[in-house]
C-alpha cells in the first residue's frame, strides 16, 4: 500500500489537507494524526470493518480496546448510555486534553470498538489538526497509538513511518506532540472514578474535583498477579529492543549502582546505554549517556521518553539503565511508562 505524507501547519492547519484525511476516514482508511499526547492511527469509528484494519495494521490484541476521539461534548451523546453529572464538570475542566473517560456505551458502537465490553473510552484531543480532522470528518475516529503494538508510542512523525509505513493510507505530520505520554484513562462506571492508566492529567489535577478518586491497583504495585480493568494494561508495552532496568530510590544511590552496573557490563563488552536527566548525565563517564529531561521539570521527562527509548534501539545497545523518578504528579506516568517498557524490571536502591 502507498502511505500518502503531508505535513500541515499545527497552529493553522491548511485546510484542503485536513479534507483530504476526512475523505480517506470516511470511506474507511487510515490515517495517523498528531494530538497532543502521542501520534494516533485513525479510523470511522463507527465503521466495523475500517476500525478492524486498525488491529491488523498494528498487530493489535483483538480484546484490546480502542479510544474514541470526539470534537465535542455533544458528540459524546449518542456514543453512551448517558454522560454522568460528574463528566460533565470533568469534561468541562479537562477537555480538550490528555484525559479518557470510560462511559457505559451505546449500540451505535462496533463490537471491534470495545472488544465486546459494555463500556467505551472516549476523549478530545487538544490539537487543532486532531480536531478538525474529527470535525471535518463528522465522525467519531477511534484511534489507539500509533505504533507497532508493544513498541514505545510516536511522538514524532517519523516514529510513525517506522512502524506502519506501507501499512496505511495517510500520515498527517504535524511536528511533535506535546505530553509525549499516551492521555489518563478514567473509569467512571465503577463505584469509585478509578484511574486506569496515569497520563498528562494527573490524580493530583483529579482530586480537588472528584476527591474520591484512586490509582488502580495494577499501577500502586509491581506484582504481575493483579487483574488490570483495562485490557491495555496487561501487556508488555512501549517496548525497546534492548532489555532495561530501572533503577528507584535517593538519586545518588541511583546514579552509583547504574555506574557500577554500567561498568561491569561494558567489561562483559555489553553496549550500554544510561537514560540519565539534567541534574545527574555528568556524574557518568562510561556507556552511551543521554539525558531524558529535567527533574525539576517532569513534563521534559514526559515529552522525551519514547523519542529516548527509540534512538536507543536506533544505536542497538544492548541494554538500557534507566533512572527512575518520584511516583508523584506526572511521575506516576513516567515510571507506568518505564516499568511497562523494562518489563518490570525494576530494582530499589
Ligand atoms: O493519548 C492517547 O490516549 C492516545 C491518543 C492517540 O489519543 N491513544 C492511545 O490509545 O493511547 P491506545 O489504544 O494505545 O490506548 C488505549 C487504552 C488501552 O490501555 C485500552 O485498554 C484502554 O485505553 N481502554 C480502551 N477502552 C477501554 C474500556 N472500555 N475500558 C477500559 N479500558 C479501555
Ligand atoms: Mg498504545
Amino acid at each position: 500500500m502507498e502511505t500518502r505524507i503531508v505535513k500541515v501547519n499545527r497552529d493553522n492547519p491548511e485546510v484542503e489537507l485536513i479534507k483530504e484525511g476526512a475523505e480517506l476516514i470516511k470511506s474507511g482508511k487510515l490515517v495517523a494524526f498528531p494530538t497532543e499526547t502521542v501520534y494516533g492511527l485513525g479510523a470511522n469509528g463507527l465503521d466495523e470493518e475500517a476500525a478492524s484494519k486498525i488491529f491488523v495494521a498494528k498487530g493489535r490484541p483483538q480484546d484490546n480496546p480502542l479510544i474514541l476521539h470526539v470534537s465535542s461534548l455533544e458528540e459524546v451523546k449518542q456514543l453512551v448510555k448517558s454522560i454522568p453529572k460528574q463528566a460533565e464538570i470533568i469534561a468541562e475542566k479537562f477537555w480538550p486534553g490528555p484525559l479518557t473517560m470510560i462511559f457505559e456505551r451505546s449500540s451505535l458502537i462496533p463490537d471491534v470498538i470495545t472488544a465486546g465490553l459494555d463500556t467505551v473510552a472516549i476523549r478530545m484531543p487538544d490539537h487543532k489538526i486532531a480536531l478538525e480532522l474529527i470535525r471535518a470528518s463528522g465522525v467519531p475516529i477511534a484511534a489507539p497509538s500509533a505504533n507497532t503494538s508493544g513498541r514505545p508510542s510516536p511522538t514524532i512523525a517519523q516514529h510513525v513511518i517506522e512502524d506502519l509505513y506501507g501499512k496505511i493510507d495517510m500520515i498527517i505530520d504535524g511536528g511533535a506532540t506535546g505530553v509525549g505520554l499516551e492521555s489518563t484513562v478514567l473509569d467512571l462506571t465503577g463505584e469509585l472514578p478509578t484511574i486506569l492508566r496515569p497520563g498528562g492529567v494527573t490524580l493530583e489535577d483529579l482530586k480537588p474535583i472528584i476527591p474520591d478518586v484512586t490509582l488502580d491497583l495494577s499501577i500502586v504495585k509491581d506484582e504481575d498477579n493483579i487483574i488490570p480493568k483495562s485490557p491495555g494494561q496487561k501487556y508488555r508495552h512501549y517496548a525497546p529492543k534492548a532489555h532495561m532496568i530501572v533503577y528507584c530510590g535517593q538519586v545518588d544511590d541511583i546514579v552509583e549502582a547504574i555506574k557500577n552496573r554500567a561498568k561491569e557490563l561494558i567489561e562483559e563488552g555489553k553496549t550500554v546505554g544510561i537514560m540519565a536527566t539534567d541534574e545527574t548525565k555528568s556524574s557518568y563517564q562510561e556507556g552511551m549517556v543521554v539525558s531524558v529531561g529535567s527533574r525539576k521539570d517532569m513534563g521534559t521527562i514526559a515529552h522525551n521518553l519514547f523519542n529516548v527509548l527509540r534512538n536507543f534501539d536506533e544505536k542497538k545497545v544492548d541494554i538500557i539503565l534507566s533512572e527512575g523518578v518520584e511516583m508523584e504528579d506526572l511521575g506516576t506516568a513516567i515510571m507506568n511508562r518505564m516499568k511497562k517498557a523494562s518489563g518490570g524490571n525494576i530494582i530499589y536502591v
